[in-house]
Protein backbone atom coordinates (compact mmCIF):
# COMPACT_ATOMS: atom_id res chain seq x y z
CA UNK A 1 0.00 0.00 0.00
CA UNK A 2 1.54 3.86 -1.28
CA UNK A 3 1.69 6.19 1.64
CA UNK A 4 -0.99 8.50 2.29
CA UNK A 5 -0.46 11.86 -0.09
CA UNK A 6 -2.75 14.91 0.34
CA UNK A 7 -2.83 15.00 -3.87
CA UNK A 8 -0.74 14.85 -6.49
CA UNK A 9 -1.61 17.54 -9.22
CA UNK A 10 -0.14 19.36 -12.26
CA UNK A 11 -0.32 22.65 -11.23
CA UNK A 12 -1.64 24.27 -8.15
CA UNK A 13 -1.73 27.53 -10.03
CA UNK A 14 -4.77 26.34 -12.03
CA UNK A 15 -6.98 26.19 -8.94
CA UNK A 16 -9.14 29.71 -9.68
CA UNK A 17 -9.54 28.31 -13.18
CA UNK A 18 -10.90 25.21 -12.05
CA UNK A 19 -13.57 26.87 -9.09
CA UNK A 20 -14.80 29.14 -12.42
CA UNK A 21 -15.37 25.80 -14.59
CA UNK A 22 -17.20 24.10 -11.59
CA UNK A 23 -19.16 27.44 -10.56
CA UNK A 24 -20.54 27.37 -14.34
CA UNK A 25 -21.35 23.49 -14.23
CA UNK A 26 -22.81 23.78 -10.66
CA UNK A 27 -25.24 26.08 -12.15
CA UNK A 28 -26.90 23.33 -14.60
CA UNK A 29 -27.20 20.82 -12.12
CA UNK A 30 -30.39 21.43 -10.32
CA UNK A 31 -30.80 18.09 -9.38
CA UNK A 32 -27.57 17.53 -7.47
CA UNK A 33 -28.04 20.86 -5.90
CA UNK A 34 -31.03 19.68 -4.35
CA UNK A 35 -29.60 16.39 -2.97
CA UNK A 36 -26.90 18.33 -1.54
CA UNK A 37 -29.39 21.28 -0.09
CA UNK A 38 -31.74 18.10 1.23
CA UNK A 39 -29.31 16.07 2.48
CA UNK A 40 -26.83 18.47 4.03
CA UNK A 41 -28.26 19.29 7.15
CA UNK A 42 -27.90 15.02 8.21
CA UNK A 43 -24.69 14.79 6.93
CA UNK A 44 -25.53 11.25 5.55
CA UNK A 45 -21.36 10.24 4.70
CA UNK A 46 -20.19 11.88 7.86
CA UNK A 47 -17.21 9.64 8.87
CA UNK A 48 -16.82 7.38 5.65
CA UNK A 49 -14.18 7.62 2.82
CA UNK A 50 -15.45 7.60 -1.07
CA UNK A 51 -12.59 6.34 -3.00
CA UNK A 52 -13.59 7.61 -6.64
CA UNK A 53 -11.98 6.91 -10.01
CA UNK A 54 -13.87 9.00 -12.59
CA UNK A 55 -13.01 11.47 -15.77
CA UNK A 56 -12.08 14.38 -13.47
CA UNK A 57 -13.56 16.99 -15.15
CA UNK A 58 -16.41 19.83 -13.89
CA UNK A 59 -19.33 17.89 -13.38
CA UNK A 60 -17.38 15.09 -11.82
CA UNK A 61 -15.98 17.86 -9.59
CA UNK A 62 -19.62 19.34 -8.94
CA UNK A 63 -20.52 15.55 -7.69
CA UNK A 64 -17.35 15.38 -5.47
CA UNK A 65 -17.80 18.57 -3.77
CA UNK A 66 -21.16 17.42 -3.25
CA UNK A 67 -19.80 14.41 -1.18
CA UNK A 68 -17.69 16.49 0.86
CA UNK A 69 -20.27 18.22 1.67
CA UNK A 70 -22.64 15.93 2.92
CA UNK A 71 -19.64 14.78 5.06
CA UNK A 72 -17.22 12.25 3.51
CA UNK A 73 -13.62 12.42 3.31
CA UNK A 74 -13.49 11.98 -0.70
CA UNK A 75 -10.11 10.47 -2.94
CA UNK A 76 -10.15 10.41 -6.30
CA UNK A 77 -8.25 9.01 -9.34
CA UNK A 78 -8.61 10.39 -13.04
CA UNK A 79 -9.90 7.49 -14.85
CA UNK A 80 -8.50 8.38 -18.32
CA UNK A 81 -5.08 10.47 -18.81
CA UNK A 82 -6.55 12.69 -21.77
CA UNK A 83 -10.08 13.31 -19.99
CA UNK A 84 -8.25 14.86 -16.81
CA UNK A 85 -8.65 18.70 -16.56
CA UNK A 86 -5.23 19.73 -14.53
CA UNK A 87 -7.23 22.97 -13.48
CA UNK A 88 -10.38 21.22 -11.76
CA UNK A 89 -7.78 19.00 -10.20
CA UNK A 90 -6.14 21.75 -8.33
CA UNK A 91 -9.72 23.16 -7.41
CA UNK A 92 -10.42 20.07 -6.04
CA UNK A 93 -7.24 19.97 -4.30
CA UNK A 94 -7.71 23.27 -3.30
CA UNK A 95 -11.21 22.06 -1.81
CA UNK A 96 -9.82 19.48 0.46
CA UNK A 97 -10.34 16.70 -2.11
CA UNK A 98 -7.44 14.29 -2.18
CA UNK A 99 -6.80 14.22 -5.93
CA UNK A 100 -4.48 12.00 -7.79
CA UNK A 101 -4.34 12.60 -11.53
CA UNK A 102 -2.42 14.39 -14.04
CA UNK A 103 -3.19 15.02 -17.89
CA UNK A 104 -1.24 13.12 -19.73
CA UNK A 105 -0.25 10.60 -17.27
CA UNK A 106 1.72 7.57 -18.58
CA UNK A 107 -0.03 4.27 -18.06
CA UNK A 108 2.04 3.75 -15.13
CA UNK A 109 1.15 6.66 -13.54
CA UNK A 110 -2.58 6.01 -14.04
CA UNK A 111 -1.69 2.79 -12.01
CA UNK A 112 0.42 4.59 -9.46
CA UNK A 113 -2.27 7.58 -8.52
CA UNK A 114 -5.11 4.47 -7.98
CA UNK A 115 -2.56 3.20 -6.07
CA UNK A 116 -2.73 6.46 -4.47
CA UNK A 117 -6.07 7.11 -3.79
CA UNK A 118 -6.35 3.51 -2.43
CA UNK A 119 -4.24 4.15 0.47
CA UNK A 120 -6.90 6.41 2.09
CA UNK A 121 -8.44 3.23 2.70
CA UNK A 122 -12.42 3.70 1.10
CA UNK A 123 -15.69 2.96 2.36
CA UNK A 124 -17.52 3.61 -0.56
CA UNK A 125 -15.98 3.09 -4.20
CA UNK A 126 -17.33 4.75 -7.21
CA UNK A 127 -15.78 3.49 -10.27
CA UNK A 128 -15.76 3.97 -14.03
CA UNK A 129 -14.95 1.15 -15.93
CA UNK A 130 -14.38 -1.30 -12.68
CA UNK A 131 -9.96 -0.76 -12.95
CA UNK A 132 -10.55 0.47 -9.30
CA UNK A 133 -12.25 -3.27 -8.06
CA UNK A 134 -10.11 -4.88 -10.25
CA UNK A 135 -7.06 -3.59 -8.55
CA UNK A 136 -8.62 -4.14 -5.30
CA UNK A 137 -9.19 -7.65 -5.75
CA UNK A 138 -5.75 -8.40 -7.48
CA UNK A 139 -3.12 -6.68 -5.24
CA UNK A 140 -5.09 -4.90 -1.82
CA UNK A 141 -7.83 -7.91 -1.04
CA UNK A 142 -7.31 -6.38 2.57
CA UNK A 143 -9.37 -3.63 1.96
CA UNK A 144 -12.46 -5.58 1.06
CA UNK A 145 -14.08 -5.87 4.35
CA UNK A 146 -13.87 -2.26 5.28
CA UNK A 147 -15.70 -1.67 1.98
CA UNK A 148 -19.62 -1.75 2.41
CA UNK A 149 -20.02 -1.11 -1.20
CA UNK A 150 -19.51 0.68 -4.27
CA UNK A 151 -21.12 2.49 -7.54
CA UNK A 152 -20.40 1.87 -11.61
CA UNK A 153 -20.46 4.17 -13.93
CA UNK A 154 -20.40 2.39 -17.46
CA UNK A 155 -21.40 -0.34 -19.68
CA UNK A 156 -17.52 -1.74 -19.85
CA UNK A 157 -17.32 -1.47 -15.97
CA UNK A 158 -20.24 -3.69 -15.62
CA UNK A 159 -19.65 -6.31 -18.15
CA UNK A 160 -16.22 -6.73 -16.24
CA UNK A 161 -17.95 -6.98 -12.86
CA UNK A 162 -20.48 -9.33 -14.20
CA UNK A 163 -17.71 -11.79 -14.93
CA UNK A 164 -16.35 -11.16 -11.51
CA UNK A 165 -19.69 -11.82 -10.38
CA UNK A 166 -20.50 -14.75 -12.12
CA UNK A 167 -17.07 -16.40 -10.95
CA UNK A 168 -18.27 -15.77 -7.76
CA UNK A 169 -15.34 -13.54 -6.51
CA UNK A 170 -16.60 -9.98 -5.60
CA UNK A 171 -15.88 -9.84 -2.12
CA UNK A 172 -18.46 -6.75 -1.62
CA UNK A 173 -21.79 -5.27 -3.43
CA UNK A 174 -20.74 -3.14 -7.16
CA UNK A 175 -24.20 -0.81 -7.79
CA UNK A 176 -25.01 -1.38 -11.87
CA UNK A 177 -25.66 2.42 -11.66
CA UNK A 178 -24.89 2.23 -15.33
CA UNK A 179 -27.92 0.09 -15.69
CA UNK A 180 -30.35 2.51 -14.18
CA UNK A 181 -33.02 4.08 -16.78
CA UNK A 182 -31.95 7.64 -15.42
CA UNK A 183 -28.40 6.93 -16.56
CA UNK A 184 -28.35 4.56 -19.87
CA UNK A 185 -30.96 5.99 -21.40
CA UNK A 186 -30.08 9.74 -21.12
CA UNK A 187 -26.41 9.51 -20.59
CA UNK A 188 -25.33 6.88 -22.76
CA UNK A 189 -27.87 8.30 -25.59
CA UNK A 190 -28.51 12.03 -25.66
CA UNK A 191 -25.25 12.66 -24.13
CA UNK A 192 -22.77 10.64 -25.89
CA UNK A 193 -24.79 11.11 -28.78
CA UNK A 194 -23.84 15.09 -28.76
CA UNK A 195 -20.56 15.39 -27.21
CA UNK A 196 -19.10 12.67 -29.68
CA UNK A 197 -19.98 15.63 -32.48
CA UNK A 198 -19.08 18.22 -30.17
CA UNK A 199 -15.35 16.30 -29.45
CA UNK A 200 -14.97 15.53 -33.39
CA UNK A 201 -16.03 18.94 -34.70
CA UNK A 202 -13.79 20.68 -32.01
CA UNK A 203 -11.30 18.64 -33.02
CA UNK A 204 -10.75 18.43 -36.64
CA UNK A 205 -13.11 22.43 -37.66
CA UNK A 206 -14.34 19.71 -40.41
CA UNK A 207 -18.23 19.37 -41.56
CA UNK A 208 -20.54 16.28 -40.65
CA UNK A 209 -23.42 17.15 -43.67
CA UNK A 210 -23.21 15.10 -46.10
CA UNK A 211 -20.47 12.94 -44.51
CA UNK A 212 -20.44 9.32 -45.04
CA UNK A 213 -20.37 8.35 -40.99
CA UNK A 214 -19.78 4.93 -40.00
CA UNK A 215 -21.14 4.29 -36.17
CA UNK A 216 -19.45 0.94 -34.78
CA UNK A 217 -21.97 -0.81 -32.39
CA UNK A 218 -26.01 -0.29 -32.29
CA UNK A 219 -26.62 -0.22 -28.33
CA UNK A 220 -27.14 3.11 -25.86
CA UNK A 221 -24.40 5.21 -27.24
CA UNK A 222 -24.20 4.07 -30.90
CA UNK A 223 -27.93 5.10 -30.97
CA UNK A 224 -27.08 8.38 -29.84
CA UNK A 225 -24.44 9.00 -32.12
CA UNK A 226 -26.26 8.00 -35.07
CA UNK A 227 -29.05 10.22 -34.47
CA UNK A 228 -27.12 13.39 -34.08
CA UNK A 229 -24.81 12.36 -36.96
CA UNK A 230 -28.15 12.07 -38.97
CA UNK A 231 -29.24 15.36 -37.47
CA UNK A 232 -26.14 17.31 -38.80
CA UNK A 233 -26.94 16.11 -42.36
CA UNK A 234 -24.64 13.10 -42.59
CA UNK A 235 -25.09 9.68 -44.49
CA UNK A 236 -25.05 6.86 -41.61
CA UNK A 237 -23.76 3.25 -41.98
CA UNK A 238 -24.46 1.00 -39.61
CA UNK A 239 -22.19 -1.96 -38.63
CA UNK A 240 -23.47 -4.19 -35.82
CA UNK A 241 -22.88 -8.39 -34.79
CA UNK A 242 -25.68 -8.32 -33.09
CA UNK A 243 -28.94 -8.90 -35.38
CA UNK A 244 -31.99 -6.91 -33.47
CA UNK A 245 -29.65 -4.07 -32.98
CA UNK A 246 -28.85 -4.33 -37.13
CA UNK A 247 -32.69 -4.79 -37.14
CA UNK A 248 -33.23 -1.46 -35.17
CA UNK A 249 -30.79 0.36 -37.11
CA UNK A 250 -32.14 -0.66 -39.80
CA UNK A 251 -35.81 0.35 -39.36
CA UNK A 252 -34.15 3.60 -38.08
CA UNK A 253 -33.38 4.38 -41.46
CA UNK A 254 -29.75 4.02 -41.51
CA UNK A 255 -28.00 1.52 -44.04
CA UNK A 256 -26.40 -1.49 -42.48
CA UNK A 257 -23.22 -2.87 -43.53
CA UNK A 258 -20.49 -5.18 -42.11
CA UNK A 259 -17.33 -3.46 -41.66
CA UNK A 260 -15.17 -4.45 -44.60
CA UNK A 261 -17.83 -3.02 -47.17
CA UNK A 262 -18.86 0.01 -44.60
CA UNK A 263 -14.37 0.81 -44.32
CA UNK A 264 -14.74 1.79 -48.32
CA UNK A 265 -17.28 4.65 -48.13
CA UNK A 266 -17.12 5.78 -44.45
CA UNK A 267 -15.69 9.17 -44.15
CA UNK A 268 -16.08 9.29 -40.38
CA UNK A 269 -16.07 6.30 -38.20
CA UNK A 270 -16.99 6.19 -34.57
CA UNK A 271 -16.64 3.04 -32.58
CA UNK A 272 -18.45 2.71 -29.51
CA UNK A 273 -18.88 -1.53 -28.64
CA UNK A 274 -16.99 -2.00 -25.73
CA UNK A 275 -14.75 -4.45 -27.24
CA UNK A 276 -11.46 -4.90 -28.37
CA UNK A 277 -9.39 -4.20 -32.24
CA UNK A 278 -13.10 -3.63 -33.89
CA UNK A 279 -10.99 -1.72 -36.87
CA UNK A 280 -7.83 -3.02 -37.65
CA UNK A 281 -5.73 -3.61 -40.37
CA UNK A 282 -7.81 -5.27 -42.44
CA UNK A 283 -10.18 -2.47 -42.52
CA UNK A 284 -7.32 0.61 -42.28
CA UNK A 285 -6.26 -1.39 -45.95
CA UNK A 286 -9.13 -0.50 -47.84
CA UNK A 287 -10.16 3.01 -46.22
CA UNK A 288 -10.03 6.30 -48.31
CA UNK A 289 -7.67 9.29 -47.43
CA UNK A 290 -8.40 11.73 -45.21
CA UNK A 291 -10.94 9.33 -43.14
CA UNK A 292 -11.27 10.33 -39.74
CA UNK A 293 -10.86 7.66 -36.94
CA UNK A 294 -12.45 7.96 -33.41
CA UNK A 295 -13.61 5.99 -30.50
CA UNK A 296 -16.71 6.62 -27.63
CA UNK A 297 -15.81 3.00 -26.11
CA UNK A 298 -14.61 2.69 -22.62
CA UNK A 299 -11.05 1.72 -23.28
CA UNK A 300 -8.41 3.05 -26.04
CA UNK A 301 -8.52 -0.58 -27.87
CA UNK A 302 -11.51 -0.49 -30.49
CA UNK A 303 -9.58 1.25 -33.26
CA UNK A 304 -6.43 -0.58 -32.86
CA UNK A 305 -3.73 1.80 -32.93
CA UNK A 306 -0.96 -0.64 -33.89
CA UNK A 307 -1.92 -2.09 -37.04
CA UNK A 308 -2.11 1.40 -37.62
CA UNK A 309 1.72 1.70 -37.18
CA UNK A 310 2.26 -1.15 -38.88
CA UNK A 311 0.38 -0.11 -42.17
CA UNK A 312 2.04 3.25 -42.00
CA UNK A 313 5.11 4.66 -43.55
CA UNK A 314 4.89 8.44 -42.22
CA UNK A 315 3.19 9.27 -38.20
CA UNK A 316 3.02 12.73 -37.54
CA UNK A 317 0.79 15.27 -35.81
CA UNK A 318 -1.63 16.58 -38.01
CA UNK A 319 -3.03 18.98 -35.56
CA UNK A 320 -3.60 19.08 -31.98
CA UNK A 321 -5.10 15.70 -30.67
CA UNK A 322 -4.56 14.32 -33.90
CA UNK A 323 -1.98 11.51 -34.91
CA UNK A 324 -2.04 11.23 -39.00
CA UNK A 325 -1.14 7.82 -40.35
CA UNK A 326 0.26 7.86 -43.87
CA UNK A 327 0.79 5.22 -45.80
CA UNK A 328 3.02 4.49 -48.53
CA UNK A 329 0.67 4.41 -51.21
CA UNK A 330 -0.47 8.54 -49.79
CA UNK A 331 -3.44 7.79 -47.54
CA UNK A 332 -3.76 9.85 -44.95
CA UNK A 333 -5.94 8.11 -41.74
CA UNK A 334 -6.42 10.40 -39.12
CA UNK A 335 -7.01 9.42 -35.17
CA UNK A 336 -8.34 11.70 -32.36
CA UNK A 337 -7.69 11.86 -29.43
CA UNK A 338 -5.41 8.40 -29.65
CA UNK A 339 -8.36 6.37 -29.77
CA UNK A 340 -9.37 7.18 -26.63
CA UNK A 341 -13.12 7.88 -25.76
CA UNK A 342 -13.19 11.49 -28.19
CA UNK A 343 -16.19 12.99 -26.42
CA UNK A 344 -13.59 13.48 -23.51
CA UNK A 345 -10.45 13.46 -25.00
CA UNK A 346 -11.41 16.16 -27.05
CA UNK A 347 -13.76 18.07 -25.76
CA UNK A 348 -15.42 18.24 -21.92
CA UNK A 349 -17.43 15.06 -22.12
CA UNK A 350 -21.18 14.53 -21.54
CA UNK A 351 -23.37 17.63 -21.26
CA UNK A 352 -23.66 19.19 -18.05
CA UNK A 353 -27.75 18.59 -17.93
CA UNK A 354 -27.14 15.11 -18.57
CA UNK A 355 -24.39 14.40 -15.73
CA UNK A 356 -26.86 15.95 -13.50
CA UNK A 357 -28.96 12.88 -13.48
CA UNK A 358 -26.06 10.40 -13.55
CA UNK A 359 -24.31 11.93 -10.55
CA UNK A 360 -27.48 12.37 -8.62
CA UNK A 361 -28.07 8.38 -9.36
CA UNK A 362 -24.24 7.75 -7.87
CA UNK A 363 -24.72 10.03 -5.29
CA UNK A 364 -28.03 8.65 -4.00
CA UNK A 365 -26.86 5.73 -4.64
CA UNK A 366 -23.34 6.27 -2.24
CA UNK A 367 -26.09 7.68 0.45
CA UNK A 368 -28.20 4.23 -0.11
CA UNK A 369 -24.78 2.19 1.01
CA UNK A 370 -23.78 4.55 3.28
CA UNK A 371 -27.10 4.26 4.68
CA UNK A 372 -26.71 0.92 5.76
CA UNK A 373 -28.37 -0.75 2.99
CA UNK A 374 -28.13 -5.10 3.94
CA UNK A 375 -26.34 -5.57 0.75
CA UNK A 376 -25.21 -9.36 -0.65
CA UNK A 377 -21.44 -8.88 -1.95
CA UNK A 378 -22.37 -8.86 -5.72
CA UNK A 379 -23.25 -6.82 -9.10
CA UNK A 380 -26.83 -5.50 -7.52
CA UNK A 381 -29.84 -3.21 -9.49
CA UNK A 382 -29.96 0.00 -8.31
CA UNK A 383 -33.58 0.56 -6.22
CA UNK A 384 -36.17 1.47 -8.24
CA UNK A 385 -36.42 3.89 -6.13
CA UNK A 386 -33.57 6.00 -6.09
CA UNK A 387 -34.09 5.52 -9.70
CA UNK A 388 -37.64 7.03 -9.86
CA UNK A 389 -36.87 9.79 -7.58
CA UNK A 390 -33.61 11.04 -9.84
CA UNK A 391 -36.20 11.11 -13.06
CA UNK A 392 -38.85 13.31 -10.70
CA UNK A 393 -36.38 15.61 -9.52
CA UNK A 394 -35.54 16.11 -13.03
CA UNK A 395 -38.77 16.44 -14.44
CA UNK A 396 -39.63 18.78 -11.57
CA UNK A 397 -36.77 21.13 -12.43
CA UNK A 398 -37.34 21.45 -16.02
CA UNK A 399 -40.71 22.62 -15.06
CA UNK A 400 -42.81 19.72 -16.49
CA UNK A 401 -46.00 18.52 -15.66
CA UNK A 402 -46.51 14.67 -15.34
CA UNK A 403 -49.91 13.68 -15.55
CA UNK A 404 -52.11 11.09 -12.51
CA UNK A 405 -53.44 8.52 -12.77
CA UNK A 406 -57.64 8.76 -11.39
CA UNK A 407 -58.78 6.11 -8.45
CA UNK A 408 -60.67 4.46 -11.82
CA UNK A 409 -57.24 4.09 -14.14
CA UNK A 410 -55.16 2.72 -11.36
CA UNK A 411 -57.65 0.15 -10.17
CA UNK A 412 -58.15 -0.59 -14.36
CA UNK A 413 -54.52 -1.25 -14.32
CA UNK A 414 -54.26 -3.74 -11.33
CA UNK A 415 -57.23 -5.56 -11.73
CA UNK A 416 -57.17 -8.83 -13.95
CA UNK A 417 -60.81 -8.96 -14.19
CA UNK A 418 -61.55 -6.31 -16.41
N1 LIG B 1 -18.09 8.02 -24.52
C1 LIG B 1 -18.80 8.04 -23.41
O1 LIG B 1 -18.93 9.07 -22.77
C2 LIG B 1 -19.50 6.80 -22.96
C3 LIG B 1 -20.67 6.88 -22.20
C4 LIG B 1 -21.31 5.70 -21.81
C5 LIG B 1 -20.75 4.48 -22.18
N2 LIG B 1 -19.56 4.44 -22.88
C6 LIG B 1 -18.92 3.19 -23.32
O2 LIG B 1 -19.35 2.94 -24.65
C7 LIG B 1 -19.34 1.53 -24.91
C8 LIG B 1 -20.73 1.11 -25.40
O3 LIG B 1 -21.71 1.36 -24.40
P1 LIG B 1 -23.26 1.07 -24.64
O4 LIG B 1 -23.94 1.47 -23.40
O5 LIG B 1 -23.69 1.61 -25.95
O6 LIG B 1 -23.21 -0.55 -24.74
P2 LIG B 1 -24.26 -1.54 -25.40
O7 LIG B 1 -23.92 -2.87 -24.86
O8 LIG B 1 -25.65 -0.99 -25.28
O9 LIG B 1 -23.88 -1.47 -26.98
C9 LIG B 1 -22.70 -2.00 -27.54
C10 LIG B 1 -23.10 -2.54 -28.93
O10 LIG B 1 -21.89 -2.88 -29.65
C11 LIG B 1 -22.16 -4.07 -30.38
N3 LIG B 1 -20.87 -4.71 -30.69
C12 LIG B 1 -20.03 -5.39 -29.89
N4 LIG B 1 -18.93 -5.78 -30.57
C13 LIG B 1 -19.09 -5.34 -31.84
C14 LIG B 1 -18.29 -5.43 -33.02
N5 LIG B 1 -17.11 -6.06 -33.03
N6 LIG B 1 -18.75 -4.84 -34.15
C15 LIG B 1 -19.95 -4.20 -34.18
N7 LIG B 1 -20.76 -4.10 -33.10
C16 LIG B 1 -20.32 -4.65 -31.94
C17 LIG B 1 -23.04 -4.89 -29.45
O11 LIG B 1 -23.77 -5.87 -30.17
C18 LIG B 1 -23.94 -3.81 -28.86
O12 LIG B 1 -25.13 -3.63 -29.63
C19 LIG B 1 -18.92 0.89 -23.59
O13 LIG B 1 -17.52 0.69 -23.61
C20 LIG B 1 -19.28 1.93 -22.56
O14 LIG B 1 -18.55 1.79 -21.36
C21 LIG B 1 -18.95 5.57 -23.31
Amino acid sequence: MSERENYVVADMGLAAEGHRRMDWAWQYMPVLRLIREREGGRRPLEGRTVGCCLHLEAKTACLLEAMRDLGAAVAAAGSNPLSTQDAICAALADDGIHIFSKHGMSAAEYEENLRKMLAWEPDIIIDDGCDTVAMIHESYPELAPKILGGCEETTTGIKRLRVMDSEGILKFPMLAVNDALSKYLFDNRYGTGQSVWDGIVRTTNCVVAGKNVVVVGYGWCGKGVASRAAGLGAHVIVAEINPHRALEAHMDGYRVMDLLEASETGEIFVTVTGNTKVLRREHFERMRDGVLLSNAGHFDVEVWAPHLEEIASRIYDARDNIRTYETADGRRLHLLGEGRLVNLAAADGHPIEIMDTSFATQLLSALYIAGGAKLEPGLQRVPDSIDDSVARYKVESLGLKLERLTPEQEKYLNDWRE
